[in-house]
């Protein structure tokens, strides 16, 4: 593929950039009565808005002929049809067959994975439901009340976010827990919560050999056995899923109770695998269910919508509009329910492990900015926090509304009304981001209480918001496992969709590693009694800093 920066349809879009780039959105719904009917898309009870940007008709036909010159259907079909297209570690990205509810075979180096998906699947539900029912018991005879997920990444960030996010389903008499952090104060929150005879560890690591979780396990594992004394016991408290099942074994965990997961798994694609034990167990294997079906849901809408109807492909190539052309550099997520306080660390790795990189497929450094730096936070709290700069900073701030029109949880005999105060708030933001206020307007407020011309002439500019800020609004019914499951699998998509029009591998992250190569270096430094000089001057300084202070 010819480099995408020098494709006709990259300079039609750079030529129409220059044509609409100061239009403002205020205008474009004056001028077109019918703009929310012409841009939005509704896939079952999802409701994706996406009216509220800085685009035109003729925006969005240049766009989806950019994707067509990247060959995103082709890309597509390698990626549904088990293709290696992470050619660097030479692997597939299958974690579609993961959820293929249809069951139909996925082939990769010509035999079919269903088979394998299945078994693993038939394990997690065995295990899920013994833990459930109370048939799975701890060294003293009783029943599991605390599961403590440890792992990092991609063994951490999903099973932690949907528990949180589908606590509602979750069973009263389970708490699970999570621990990622190597600082000791993860671990020990968790365990003083925690009772030997009754907790479940589920050590999540693909490899096995990652720093965080290993030292974690160990330590889980010292603690345990302080109380249990005997290593016979761990067989009814430890259980792993990982790819590397020797490591497993001689870190002491029964070959009953590993689950295995495959090369063509990534970390950060992978809780719709066995790394999803933490929330089978919690929520039942029905719902997990219901969780990989609202994903296979998501998955059918991505292959056989066409592209101008298809939320991921208008997602991503709307962020490539604001990426490439305006130069907005970050994604706002932005979920109105506090359920999905996790979503935007989630979406963090899912968006910059996978495409935050400046080498292209052809090994060259591409010539655009890639993904995009993702973060955010729960309304109505970011409102208090940092919407300051969304709504008047010099930065814009592109943004994704998310929020269900019902939420899981009522406050006995409501009399308040939360939900539907969430829900303005929600509209209320989206709306005056993108209308901004004028300086008519702002006068107009002011006179009646500011009688003094020249105060007023004074204080006017710092209450003029421009508006023209754009947002996406994703709107739901309720937050349900499988909407969950849909909801998470469209931005896997959109993540996809802009790695092949940047024409990146998507599915590899060699930028995690060099940090821990160097980690390996600086612990015996710091272990060591001598003062080091292995490194940069700041680098030592540092070190023998925290030396000299210990
Ligand atoms: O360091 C990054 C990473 O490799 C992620 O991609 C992955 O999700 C995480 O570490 C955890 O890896 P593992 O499951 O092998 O412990």
């Amino acid at each position: 593929m010819a480099e995408i920066t020098k494709t006709s349809e990259w300079r039609s879009l750079e030529k129409h950039f220059e044509k609409i780039k100061n239009s403002h959105m205020k205008e474009m719904f004056e001028d077109d009565p019918n703009r929310f009917e012409n841009n939005h898309i509704l896939f079952d009870d999802f409701l994706f808005d996406f009216s509220k940007n800085r685009i035109t008709e003729e925006t969005k036909k240049l766009l989806l002929s950019l994707a067509k010159a990247a060959d995103l259907e082709n890309w597509r079909d390698h990626l549904f049809s088990g293709e290696k297209i992470n050619f660097t570690e030479n692997r597939a990205a299958l974690h579609i067959a993961l959820r293929n509810r249809s069951n139909r075979a996925i082939e990769l180096d010509g035999k079919d994975v269903m088979p394998l998906v299945n078994d693993e699947l038939t394990k997690i539900k065995k295990v899920s439901n013994e833990v459930r029912n109370g048939e799975w018991q701890g060294y003293t005879g009783k029943k599991i009340t605390s599961i403590v997920n440890i792992g990092i990444g991609g063994s951490d960030l999903g099973p932690a976010m949907v528990c949180k996010a589908l606590k509602p389903y979750g069973l009263k008499d389970i708490s699970p827990h999570f621990v990622s952090n190597v600082d000791a104060a993860d671990l020990s929150k968790v365990l003083e919560k925690c009772d030997p005879e009754t907790t479940l560890f589920i050590i999540a690591s693909k490899t096995f050999s990652t720093q965080e979780t290993m030292t974690n396990a160990f330590s889980a594992r010292d603690w345990f056995l302080s109380k249990a004394q005997k290593d016979e016991f761990v067989k009814h408290h430890f259980v792993a899923i990982s790819a590397n099942t020797k490591a497993v074994t001689d870190f002491g965990i029964h070959p009953e109770n590993i689950f295995t997961l495959w090369d063509w798994v990534g970390g950060r694609y992978s809780m719709w695998s066995s790394i999803g034990l933490s929330i089978a167990i919690y929520i039942g294997m029905e719902n997990f269910e219901g969780f990989l079906a609202g994903a296979h849901d998501a998955d059918n809408h991505f292959t056989s919508s066409p592209l101008e109807e298809n939320i991921p492909v208008m997602m991503a190539l709307i962020g490539i509009w604001y990426i490439n052309f305006f130069g907005f550099n970050t994604l706002a997520i932005l979920p109105y329910d506090q359920c999905l306080a996790r979503l935007p660390a989630y979406l963090q790795q899912a968006d910059m492990e996978s495409n935050g990189k400046f080498i292209g497929r052809d090994n060259k450094r591409v010539c655009q900015q890639t993904g995009p730096i993702l973060w955010g936070e729960a309304g109505t709290n970011g409102q208090h926090a940092f919407y300051q700069l969304l709504h008047q900073g010099t930065q814009i701030v592109p943004s994704d509304f998310i929020m269900p029109v019902h939420s899981n949880y009522q406050l006995e005999g409501d009399k308040n009304n939360h939900h539907q105060i969430l829900q303005a708030n929600f509209i209320a933001q989206t709306q005056s981001l993108m209308m901004g206020k004028s300086v008519i307007d702002v006068q107009d407020e002011m006179r009646n209480d500011i009688k003094n011309n020249k105060d007023l002439r004074k204080l006017v500019s710092h209450r003029i918001f421009e508006g023209n800020r754009p947002s996406n609004s994703i709107i739901f019914n309720s937050l349900t496992p499988r909407a969950l499951g849909k909801l998470v699998a469209m931005y896997e998509h959109k993540i996809f969709v802009q790695g092949v029009i940047w024409n990146i591998n998507s599915f590899d992250q060699w930028g995690v590693e060099y940090g821990k190569q160097i980690a390996k270096l600086v612990l015996p430094e710091l272990a060591s009694n001598q003062s080091t000089k292995a490194f940069d001057s700041s680098t030592n300084n540092l070190i023998n800093y925290i030396k000299n202070n210990t």
